[in-house]
């Protein structure tokens, strides 16, 4: 389904961004595996035989040294994911902001940084596909979580409108919004109590977390010639959690 693509999967070190960085590498593609962690993102890359390049992209540096380096060796970017991700659960009304201005940094800048690099050159080919991986925090909201949601509606609101603008050059941007999913972030925020854990699972009408593949498949649909037709739209995988 992506053979030959040319793919850059941010914060895909571990968790769900492996999930798709292996996806992605199965269905064919190129997979650029870029992560604030330069250790595992050489690990990824090399179990799925892609390339791994440390990147912060709260950096406008860093993210411009990794495009210019993606650029150079393929000379094209066929889809972006923006992946990479993080949050610090507690009540809003005792929230930090220097926590604020991390969640921002990393959940919103982040996008916006690795868009700004990478979509001028999706609009000099004339072609590109872009999946952000927000949350259905960002959709319905969450407990605990307020700036990280605000964050995550940001980026729901940035793709819609970049949907708009780039459809003139075939480009197009979606949203894939997981529920609660397996994973280390997941753990940190309260995932690994097993009392949470299971009252979640019990909300949930499948019955079960997400694991990093659900999410993943959605994205490699998205991400494939076959999305085609399929712009600015956010699809939530969660189990049946969230169904408007
Ligand atoms: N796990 C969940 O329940 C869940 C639910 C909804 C949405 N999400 C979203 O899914 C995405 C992946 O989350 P995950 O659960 O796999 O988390 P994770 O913590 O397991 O993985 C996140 C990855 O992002 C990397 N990263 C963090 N800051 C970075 C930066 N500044 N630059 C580059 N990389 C950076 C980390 O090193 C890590 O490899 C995130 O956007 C997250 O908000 C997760």
């Amino acid at each position: 389904m992506l053979k030959d693509k040319v793919i850059i999967v941010t914060g895909a070190g571990q968790g769900i961004g492996r999930g798709i960085a292996e996806k992605l590498a199965a269905e064919g593609a190129t997979v650029v595996v870029s992560d604030i962690n330069e250790t595992t993102a050489k690990e990824t890359a090399a179990a799925i035989g892609g390339l791994g390049v440390q990147t912060d992209v709260t950096s406008p540096e860093s993210v411009a040294a990794a495009v210019e380096q993606v650029r150079a060796q393929f000379g094209r970017i066929d889809a972006l994911v923006n992946n990479a991700g993080w949050d610090k659960a507690g009540p809003f009304v005792e929230s930090d902001r220097a926590d604020w201005d991390r969640v921002v940094q990393i959940n919103l800048y982040g996008v916006l940084n690795t868009c700004r690099e990478v979509l001028p050159v999706m609009v000099e080919q004339g072609f590109g596909s872009v999946v952000t991986i927000a949350s259905d925090a960002g959709r319905v909201g969450s407990s605990g979580e307020a700036v990280y949601s605000a964050a995550k509606g940001g980026v729901i609101a940035f793709t819609k409108s970049i949907a708009r603008e780039l459809a003139r050059n075939t480009v197009n941007a979606n949203v894939v919004c997981p529920g609660p999913a397996d994973t280390a972030l997941f753990a940190s925020l309260g995932g690994d109590n097993p009392k949470l854990r299971e009252a979640l699972t019990k909300a949930i009408p499948f019955r079960r977390l997400a694991q990093p593949s659900d999410i993943a498949n959605v994205v490699a649909f998205l991400a494939s010639d076959e999305a085609a037709y399929v712009t600015g739209q956010t699809v939530s995988v969660s189990g049946g959690l969230t169904m408007s």
